[in-house]
Parts: structure tokens; C-alpha cells; sequence
């Protein structure tokens, strides 16, 4: 038995929707075939993206989405992407197959395509390979409303109006693939590269984020911190969930057993000492807590399905990828006073992907379905709970006078039996729907896409408690008035 106890008078800071954000790469088939397949492809598609994607993904509020990596950000020459088609460079994706990549999808589809999602844009700039002056002129082209070369140049592309770049990063993984620097060395380059990164219109500031740590590297955050931090909005952090922390034996998406199950439940909810001991560093030099960290990749990494590209990272996706991401989300709903935004790596066809395509078909993996229970939670107030007891984790939050819940039992095989007392409330309407599965590596597939969907669930309600008995491996969503 697990007891979650709320007091729902005790409201504590917004949970920010950017939490629920996504990530993007030129990787795989991410941008092409799963956003973007152009504009005379035969699957339904505005201005070349995928219908079938967007609807998908405004259905779960996508708040905001990163692009265009990852890797390919710090080799990215945004010029490459602009003007007419025929006439943009081709260019080698040497981080992801050595395949080419005609730069059909640029700086104003991705923008097409964050209008289409209703989204916000966080665009990541090249810091390893770029200039100063590119990176310049690319947020001037973007976001320049006035008269100069660039915002002339955009005009000339079609792009009357500037865009909102709500987020920029300064460079992605630059203590690897972004250019192999060391701390001191990236912080100074941090300082040069942001001070050109103008604010051109009052209105919308850009935030701007420092390149973070991989994982455990305090060390990073510490001496970035320490000599850039008074330049920056928000700094990262990175961390991926694989079985044993193994990079050369990930194992398969569909494939383990309850061992390697609770390896990765256990990589996963690392996270929790890697946002606290990284919260610590950046509060060393920053007592104000002004600075944001932003968890812009995470996310599970596993094999690559058989007879895919390796370099593709295409993955399947079962109950224990939902499971993983609703224990990640409550981390961060937990930590969400200092945690401005987050990006599940990666959307579409690329690791812990809420969506697969296959030619023109689509479908929902289970980590969509758990973005979806956890909508709700999106910028409304976190409330003061306590969660005791077996393998449970929880969310509370209020909004708008409504209370939600979302409760995960991830144990392997046994179900939970939960009861929550409500201090303040006396529910009068509940509803419920819960993700379950009989098998912790349940997925959906091209031939059956509705094998794992949420359903109705029915749970007891007395006067002030709610109880159920959750299913093993499940995650539910609970709505009370
Ligand atoms: O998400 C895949 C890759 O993982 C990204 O390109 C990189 O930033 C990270 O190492």
C-alpha cells in the first residue's frame, strides 16, 4: 500500500510548460519523413510538413522545440538553409550516417513549422564551427524587424516579418562534439559569442542558454558558472537513460527482462541527484537562483532496431519508455522552481520518440500517451504532497480551480494499491484515465498502433480520499473538481 497525502491549499511555484518540451535534430529521420517530407510529397502535408505529425503533437500542446541539434547545431551553417531550394548547398551529416543533407528544411521551415505547432522556437547557434559573425547575423536575419543586410535578406526569401526566437543556445555539447573545449575555455567563448546575441525587439527577450554538463561533469557547471554565469538566462544539463550506463551494449528497445528493467528505472531516476548536486554548483555563484537549468536532452538510448542505419538511432518504444518518462517528468515537476524548460530527445523517429512514421503512416508510442496525461500540468501551480510507500511516484498540481494527479507505479509485476487524502478538498467530480499494459514491453507498431492507449479507469472517492489499486508498470491521470 502507498499513501500520497496533498494539501491543496499549499501552492508552491508554476510548473513551466516549456517542461514538456521536445527536441529536434537533423538526425535520422526526424526532420525528414517524420516532420518535414516537402511540399510535393504525396502525404498530406502544409507547406511540407507532415499533417498527420502536427495534429498529433498540437493534441499534447507542444510548448516549445529545439532545433536544429544536438551535434549537427555546432556544424550547422544556417546560410546553407535559406533561398531557393535547387540552389542550397548539399553538405555531409557527418555525426549521423555521413549522409547528405541538402538543407531543404531551414531557417524559415522550422519557423513554418513552429507556427504550424503553435509552438515556441528555441534555436540552438554553432559555437564549434561558426563565427562570431554568423551567429550574429543569423539571430539579426531572424529576428531584425528593422531596416539592415539581414532582416533585407529575409525579406528577399519571403520572410516579411521577423520571427520570436524565444530561446537560443550557445553552442551544444562543446566539451565534445561541439568543439572538445575545456570549461574555462568555453565559458570566455560563451561571453564573446551571447554579447552578440542582440535583444532587437523589446518585447521578446531572448533567453539564452550556456552549454551544460554531460551528466555527473560538476566540474562544468561549476567553472562555467563561476566565469560566465552573470551572461546567461539559463545553462543545460544532459542526461540520457541507458540500462547500466553501458554505451556499447544499450540493449533493445523491446528486449529485457525485469533485471534490465529496473536498470534503467535506476538511470533514469538519477536524474533527481544530477539536477540537486547541479542546482548546488549554480547556487555557489548565483545566490539570487537567477539562473534557470534547462534539461535540453534527455531521454531513453538503446540499440537501434535491427537493420536500421546506426546512425539513425531509430528505437521502438514500450511501457518501459512511459515509465521513464512520467518518473523524469515528476523529477522536474518537483524541481520546476529552478527548471525553466526541457527537451525529450528526440520527437519524431529518433531514441525516446513520442511519434514513428513509416512512409505515410504514424503512430503514437506510449511516452506520447504519458505527454498527454501530463498536459494538465502544463503552467499550472505545484501543490505541497507527500508520496510514501512502494514503487510510486506522483505529480499534484492545480489550475484554474481544478486539481490533477498523475501517479506512476513502475513496480515490474505487481500492481499498488494507493490512497490519496486530499487536505482542503472534498472531490465532487473525479474522472480518471490510466496507460497500462499487461507487459512492461507492450508497444504499438505500424500493424497494431492502438495496442497500448490510455482508457477509463474508475477509483473510489469518499469524502476526502481517493483510492485505487494501479496496475504493475501504469501511469494514471486523475482530474478532480
Ligand atoms: O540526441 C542525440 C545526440 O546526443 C545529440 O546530437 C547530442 O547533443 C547528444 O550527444
Amino acid at each position: 500500500m502507498s499513501k500520497i497525502v496533498i494539501d491543496t491549499n499549499k501552492k508552491l511555484n508554476k510548473i513551466s510548460r516549456n517542461i514538456f518540451g521536445h527536441f529536434s535534430e537533423h538526425l535520422g529521420r526526424c526532420i525528414y519523413g517524420g516532420f518535414y517530407v516537402g511540399e510535393t510529397s504525396d502525404i498530406p502535408n502544409i507547406n511540407g510538413m507532415r499533417t498527420d505529425v502536427v495534429e498529433a503533437l498540437k493534441a499534447i500542446k507542444i510548448p516549445v522545440l529545439r532545433w536544429p541539434g544536438g551535434c549537427f547545431a555546432d556544424e550547422y551553417h544556417w546560410r546553407d538553409g535559406i533561398g531557393k531550394k535547387t540552389l542550397r548547398k548539399k553538405m555531409v551529416n557527418t555525426h549521423w550516417g555521413g549522409v547528405v543533407e541538402d538543407n531543404s528544411f531551414g531557417t524559415h521551415e522550422f519557423f513554418e513549422l513552429c507556427r504550424q505547432l503553435n509552438c515556441d522556437a528555441y534555436v540552438n547557434g554553432n559555437v564549434g564551427s561558426g563565427t562570431v559573425q554568423e551567429m550574429s547575423e543569423w539571430v539579426e536575419y531572424m529576428t531584425f524587424g528593422g531596416i539592415s543586410p539581414m532582416s533585407a535578406l529575409r525579406e528577399a526569401n519571403g520572410g516579411k516579418e521577423p520571427w520570436k526566437v524565444a530561446f537560443f543556445g550557445v553552442g551544444n555539447e562543446n566539451w565534445a562534439c561541439g568543439g572538445n573545449m575545456r570549461p574555462s575555455y568555453y565559458a570566455d567563448e560563451y561571453r564573446r559569442y551571447q554579447t552578440y546575441v542582440r535583444n532587437y525587439d523589446s518585447n521578446h527577450k531572448i533567453f539564452k542558454i550556456a552549454c551544460g554538463s554531460n551528466g555527473p561533469d560538476f566540474e562544468w557547471t561549476d567553472v562555467v558558472m563561476e566565469i560566465a554565469g552573470e551572461y546567461m538566462d539559463g545553462i543545460s544539463l544532459h542526461h540520457y537513460t541507458i540500462p547500466y550506463a553501458n554505451w556499447d551494449n544499450k540493449g533493445y528497445a523491446t528486449e529485457f527482462d525485469e533485471n534490465v528493467y529496473y536498470a534503467t528505472i535506476a538511470e533514469c531516476r538519477r536524474m533527481e541527484a544530477l539536477i540537486k548536486g547541479h542546482l548546488l554548483l549554480m547556487d555557489k555563484h548565483d545566490k539570487e537562483k537567477r539562473v534557470k537549468l534547462i534539461v535540453d536532452e534527455w531521454g531513453t538510448w538503446f540499440n537501434v532496431e535491427p537493420g536500421t542505419n546506426p546512425g539513425f538511432l531509430y528505437q521502438q518504444n514500450t511501457m518501459r519508455d512511459a515509465m521513464v518518462a512520467s518518473l523524469t517528468l515528476d523529477i522536474f515537476n518537483k524541481f520546476s522552481s529552478r527548471i525553466e524548460m526541457a527537451n525529450i530527445a528526440q520527437t519524431v523517429n529518433v531514441l525516446q520518440a513520442v511519434i514513428l512514421t513509416e512512409n505515410d503512416k504514424m503512430i503514437k508510442t506510449p511516452t506520447y500517451h504519458v505527454f498527454d496525461l501530463y498536459k494538465e500540468h502544463m503552467d499550472a501551480k505545484l501543490l505541497d504532497s507527500a508520496v510514501v510507500g512502494g514503487k510510486v511516484s506522483a505529480t499534484t498540481s492545480e489550475k484554474d480551480g481544478g486539481i490533477y494527479i498523475t501517479v506512476t507505479n513502475y513496480d515490474y509485476s505487481n500492481s499498488e494499491s494507493i490512497e490519496i487524502s486530499l487536505l482542503g478538498l472534498a472531490p465532487q467530480m473525479v474522472s480518471a484515465k490510466i496507460l497500462a499494459s499487461g507487459t512492461a514491453n507492450a508497444h504499438n507498431t505500424f500493424d497494431e498502433p492502438e495496442n497500448v492507449v490510455p482508457a477509463d479507469f474508475n477509483v473510489n472517492v469518499t469524502a476526502d480520499m481517493i483510492s485505487m489499486k494501479l496496475p504493475a508498470h501504469s501511469v494514471i491521470g486523475i482530474k478532480i473538481k
